[in-house]
């Protein structure tokens, strides 16, 4: 079996003659490198890029950084490693800030060579690697699936638009707590969560804010420069809640009181995760009473009893009607991209609701909402709450006040 030295001994004297008939044979060998499954830990690809070896890895985003270690022949050569995949996109980028030699990107994004290669576009100007130096600070969004979020493409923006350091990636995370651990240097100072993380995240905190402790969730998570150690945070309560009173301000022509228009409303939370304890906690927390539906029933039984609240499962909300004029908020994923078809309840159920807001921003209209509209309730889109709690974290992760007319100008563009 081939090894990394053993080509890079064939390659060096190949190369330096200018033989590319050997050179091309050495990618034949690569490319038969690549068919060996048995061991991961080994060389995946390995192609002749301008004398030195671009390599790469079938590797967890977590492993990431031990391949240097893993493989101790990487000290004896110049090695540029890249790791393929979703997970491996932070290898791509993050290369600017800790001294790698190249990255690359594809012409069109769908035309690749390996998967997770991004589009030289994306590398200039989502993530604009030529600002990316040593003391860029790193952020991200920690889920899975993450591809969906819109995070990349805001604070990406935002920082480049207020001209701060940082860079914004996709972090595609199987488990939250080996993540963290392994990317425990003070580069890495902020990161977003999302499903399925928010409440592992909290267990992984050092020190909770009072309010994400009482929601028993977290979806911002700041490495305190002073020790190091992970605070968490939940701005998700503050941007749905808000949306949801704004949406019915204006159905009360504006009028603004002390008085949230949540107060002795009824409020239906489908889903008992990350967002339904967020939503449920807000919404109690404004006076409303508050009733939890969920697929497993259990969940929704424990966060009602937490909150103050009744549970249900999923399948009796088809039947739940004890007033009209109720609210709804979906903070499942059903009905989100891919599966945009999807929605969590039927639509003659939704002619009950004056206000139905779903967590979902992808699409920004979900077949829940244009049912609800159709059934002439208020519609308020998780749009609106997202950029609701990125006010929050864009704080957080700035120290800076949000900008929040150039938050709404970039997201009027999903
Ligand atoms: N707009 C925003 O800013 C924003 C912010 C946060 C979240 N979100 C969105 O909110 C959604 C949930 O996020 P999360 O972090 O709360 O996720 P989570 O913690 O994983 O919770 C998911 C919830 O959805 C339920 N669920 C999942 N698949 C289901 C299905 N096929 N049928 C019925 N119920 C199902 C789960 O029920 P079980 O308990 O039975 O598993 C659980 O209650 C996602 O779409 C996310 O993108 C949006």
């Amino acid at each position: 079996m081939d090894d990394v030295e053993d080509i890079w001994t064939d390659l060096k004297p190949w190369y330096a003659q200018g033989d590319l008939l050997r050179v091309s044979k050495l990618q034949y060998r690569a490319s038969s490198m690549k068919q060996d499954t048995n061991n991961k830990q080994k060389i995946s690809t390995v192609d002749v890029n301008v004398g030195l070896y671009t390599i790469t890895f079938p590797a967890e985003v977590e492993s990431s950084i031990h391949i240097a270690v893993v493989q101790p022949q990487c000290t004896k050569v110049p090695i540029i490693g890249i790791v393929m995949g979703d997970r491996g996109l932070i290898s791509r980028i993050l290369c600017a800030k800790f001294g790698g030699f190249l990255t690359f990107g594809s012409l069109k994004s769908e035309v690749v060579s390996a998967p997770g290669q991004p589009t030289l576009k994306d590398l200039l100007y989502l993530y604009n690697l030529r600002q990316v130096a040593p003391d860029t600070k790193v952020y991200g969004i920690i889920g899975k699936p993450v591809r969906h979020s819109k995070s990349p493409m805001l604070y990406n923006e935002v920082f480049k638009s207020v001209g701060y350091n940082g860079v914004y990636l996709f972090l595609l995370v199987d488990d939250i707590a080996n993540f963290l651990r392994a990317y425990s240097s003070t580069d890495f100072v902020g990161f977003s969560v999302t499903i399925p993380h928010k409440e592992a995240a909290l267990k992984c905190c050092d020190e909770v804010d009072p309010v994400a402790k009482s929601i028993g969730a977290v979806n911002c998570v700041i490495r305190r420069p002073t020790d190091g150690k992970l605070i968490g945070y939940n701005t998700d309560y503050v941007g749905a809640i808000s949306a949801i009173e704004d949406g019915l301000q204006v159905k009360y022509n504006g009028s603004r009181t002390n008085v949230s228009p949540l107060a002795g409303k009824l409020f239906v939370v489908i889903g008992a995760g990350g967002a339904g304890k967020a939503l449920a906690y807000g919404a109690k927390e404004k006076g409303a009473r508050v009733v939890i539906a969920n697929r497993t029933y259990d969940r929704a039984r424990e966060l009602a009893d937490t909150i103050g609240g009744d549970a249900l499962s999923l399948a009796d909300l088809d039947n739940y009607h004890p007033e009209d004029g109720m609210i709804l908020a979906n903070t499942t994923s059903v009905g989100m991209q891919p599966k945009v078809d999807e929605t969590p309840v039927p639509k003659y159920v939704l002619k009950y609701y004056s206000l139905v807001f779903d967590a979902i921003y992808t699409p920004k209209t979900t077949r829940l909402l244009k049912e609800a509209e159709e059934s002439g309730a208020i519609i308020v889109s998780g749009l609106e709450m997202f950029k609701g709690q990125a006010y929050g974290q864009c704080e957080k992760f700035t120290g800076l006040p949000a900008p929040k007319e150039l938050i709404g100008k970039i997201m009027e563009n999903y």
